[in-house]
């Protein structure tokens, strides 16, 4: 089918090219020059596992391509998928972007051929598809949907840094459209996909996406809650209790004679909160959209406020062992919000390293995939950048380990103890094994004082 996708960031292009990948003739459209140019020569401007291989492998045959120009590369689009930012302005999110596309994809609607279908991708709250989008589209194309074209939700379930492996296997796909016509179209575009694929209307699908990105910061802030609890109450480590909670048969099922551990365990555990580019600004879009609709979304209120004091709690127990944090060196370990990526929207690291640096503390970070960039964060402009982890904690008065980098995993506390001035480590993720850093004061979150 001729595709066609507007927005070329993490979901727009990995769409993109995945479905190039799947057969299909798809063209990338984004108003910035420099990431089209990027993508044009194979040179993705985000860091996603296995995508710039896929990228140039597609390239390379007739399938895919990349523009600034939407008129002309939307030529015989039989399907264009919506993928432009939804920032939270505070209040809602901001659907400039989508009332832009949706003005400029009218025009083009009204002398488009056959029953073109628009597929909004972008993360919208509920009613969106139908108050704002078909409206605006409508208006623009002197057309009707449902009988002239369709618009479907379509929402993305993609992590970050494993996008393309979870575009290329979905565990589901969700499909809402305005009449049974354009889900059939798009039902098409996914032919290829053997998880279960389900159908409904429009406001459901966009339902969905939130509700799918609430529960699991839910689970994380609920872990991080009762770690805080067995710190202050001692003699406890969250960490047991909720390896004891991981072994529920409801949580944990056996499957051919073995526990299935299923990924959904990883976020009951504690750490330092949660962060990225989704689930804060959901979490916060959600919030606000309860309120209008008068059923307040109290639990996600609890989940956003414990996640906004969890990076100040790791600051406080530094301070606690490092007192007075002023004219200290601090080691941050890992600035990206989760490792296998240089995305720092939103990362807890922001909010420790702002925090240091009020109170007074110098702090020097090391992170694989982030560096300098990380400066133009307000608050975080002195945050000095190393390459090597060693470099990073020699000298200083305590470390703290943000990111479950892989490479860390080779830190011990006799490397440690013989670098820095105040062998003081506190382990936001519970990262390493305790045993490893007898030698030396270690705290894990969650741990008490056990
Ligand atoms: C998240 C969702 O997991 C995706 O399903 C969703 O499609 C995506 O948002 C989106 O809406 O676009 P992502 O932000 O890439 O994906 O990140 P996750 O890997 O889920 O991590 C989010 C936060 O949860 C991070 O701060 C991370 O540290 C924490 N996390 C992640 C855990 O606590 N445990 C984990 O196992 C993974």
């Amino acid at each position: 089918m001729k595709i066609g996708i507007i927005g070329s960031g993490y979901v727009g292009l990995v769409t993109g090219v995945c479905l190039a990948e799947r057969g299909h003739t798809v063209v990338c459209i984004d108003k910035n020059e420099r990431i089209i140019k990027g993508i044009s020569v194979g040179k993705a401007h985000i860091l996603e596992t296995g995508l710039d291989d896929l990228l140039e492998k597609n390239l390379s045959t007739d399938r895919f391509s990349a523009t600034t120009g939407l008129e002309a590369a939307l030529k015989g689009a039989e399907v264009v998928f919506i993928a432009v930012g939804t920032p939270f302005d505070g209040r809602e999110i901001d659907l400039t972007f989508v009332k832009a596309v949706c003005g400029e994809l009218g025009a083009w609607l009204k002398g488009a051929p056959g029953y073109p279908v628009i597929v909004i991708k972008s993360t919208v709250v509920p009613t969106t598809a139908e108050l704002t989008v078909v409206p605006l589209l409508e208006r623009a194309s002197g057309k009707k949907v449902g009988a002239d074209f369709g618009v479907c939700s379509n929402p993305e379930f993609l992590r970050e840094g494993s996008a393309v492996a979870d575009f290329m296997n979905p565990d589901r796909i969700v499909i809402g459209g305005s009449d049974a016509r354009s889900i059939a179209v798009l039902r098409e575009v996914y032919e290829w996909a053997e998880c279960p694929i389900m159908k409904t209307d429009l406001r459901t699908a966009e339902m969905v996406k939130y509700t799918s990105n609430a529960l699991l910061p839910t689970l994380i802030s609920f872990s991080n809650e009762i770690a805080n609890l067995c710190e202050e109450l001692g003699g406890v480590d969250a960490r047991e209790v909720m390896a004891a909670l991981h072994l529920d048969f409801r949580l944990n099922p056996v499957i051919n004679g073995k526990r299935a551990n299923p990924g959904i365990l990883s976020y009951l555990e504690a750490g330092c909160g949660f962060g990225g580019s989704c689930f804060p600004k959901d979490v916060n879009a959600f919030i606000a959209f309860s309120e209008k609709y008068n059923a307040p979304l109290n639990i996600l209120k609890q989940t956003a406020s414990v996640n906004a004091r969890q990076p100040i709690r790791m600051v406080d127990i530094l301070e606690r062992e490092c007192r007075p944090l002023a004219g200290k060196t601090i080691a941050v370990l890992g600035l990206a919000f989760k490792p296998d990526t240089n995305d720092t929207r939103e990362s807890p690291a922001i909010a420790i390293t702002a925090e240091l640096a009020r109170r007074g503390a110098r702090v020097v970070a090391c992170d694989p995939a982030v560096r300098e960039e990380f400066n133009r964060i307000p608050g975080c402009e002195k945050v000095e950048h190393v390459s090597d982890w060693r470099e990073t904690v020699k000298g200083a008065h305590g470390a703290v380990l943000v990111t479950k980098w892989r490479h860390f995993a080779e830190i011990t506390g006799e490397s440690l103890a013989a670098l820095m001035a105040a062998p003081v480590l506190l382990d936001t993720r519970r990262f390493f094994k305790k045993e490893l850093f007898a030698n030396m004061k270690y705290i894990g979150t969650g741990m008490g004082n056990k």
